[in-house]
């Protein structure tokens, strides 16, 4: 295998961090980032436990200072980025209802979910490589095909903004040859999937992987499983 240069958002925790976990296992140069240092450092110390050979990188999407500051950091170790996964993300105890809720909420949501990821493309493409990909970490609950579920409003709607999003940046970067594509990693046993969630993170790291790892990927388009499914 031809090892990869992979950087992953939110990876202290939850899926990021098993995604991390598995891309690392298979000999990518991993990148794991989380917004609170230590809570990162804990996070690589275990993954060094099992013998894996993580880095890691200060990060909030959620700041542009501190992308800005992430980039510099990566541009004195890395020339190129062959994959970022665009993993963090919040769902907050207080989204209830967009009529009824603070607009706090609303914009804390769109700035982490939606703005966080495209500022990440925007700050890290000029190192993404023609055939590098983007992968966006999205859900079921931002679907415009099922039926509104009525959880976590704001949430679904950073979910379905996130799809928009990857369909007009792969269509943007398709002169450069970069692949972005969403996938839902199914409904995970993490600190935000709760105990009651039938997956595990291995399950629901699985897509993420493959998208990062497989031969031939479209763009442009939203997996579950492996499989493509409707927006
Ligand atoms: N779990 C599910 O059932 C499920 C279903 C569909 C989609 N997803 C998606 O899968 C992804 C991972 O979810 P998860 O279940 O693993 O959630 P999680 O356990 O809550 O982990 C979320 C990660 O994102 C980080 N994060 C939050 N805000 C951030 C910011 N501003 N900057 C940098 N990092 C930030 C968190 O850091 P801290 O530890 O510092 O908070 C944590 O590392 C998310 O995009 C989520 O929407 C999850």
């Amino acid at each position: 295998m031809n090892p990869k240069t992979i950087l992953v958002t939110g990876a202290n925790k939850g899926i990021g961090f098993e995604v991390v976990r598995q891309l690392a296992a298979l000999g990518n140069q991993v990148i794991a980032t989380a917004r609170d240092p230590l809570k990162g450092e804990a996070a690589v110390a275990n993954l060094k436990a099992e013998g894996l050979d993580v880095s890691l990188l200060q990060l909030d999407v959620s700041i542009e200072a501190s992308i800005q500051q992430a980039v510099q950091k990566f541009q004195n170790t890395y020339h190129k980025l062959d994959v970022l996964i665009n993993n963090a993300a919040v769902l907050l105890r207080e989204d209830q209802s967009i009529v009824t809720g603070t607009a706090e909420v609303f914009h804390k949501t769109m700035r982490t979910n939606v703005f966080g990821p495209l500022q990440m493309v925007r700050h890290f493409r000029p190192f993404i490589p023609p055939g590098g990909r983007i992968i966006n970490t999205s859900s079921g609950g931002g679907s415009m095909t099922d039926p509104v579920g009525g959880w976590s409003p704001a949430y679904c709607i950073s979910k379905s903004a996130l799809n928009a999003l990857t369909r007009h940046l792969a269509y943007e970067l398709a002169t450069q040859k970069i692949s972005v594509n969403a996938y839902c990693p199914g409904w995970v046993r993490t600190e935000m999937g709760g105990r009651s969630a039938p997956r595990t993170v291995a399950q629901g790291a699985d897509t993420a992987v493959w998208l990062a790892t497989s031969a031939n990927l479209p763009t442009g388009r939203f997996f579950r499983d492996r499989k493509e499914i409707p927006w």
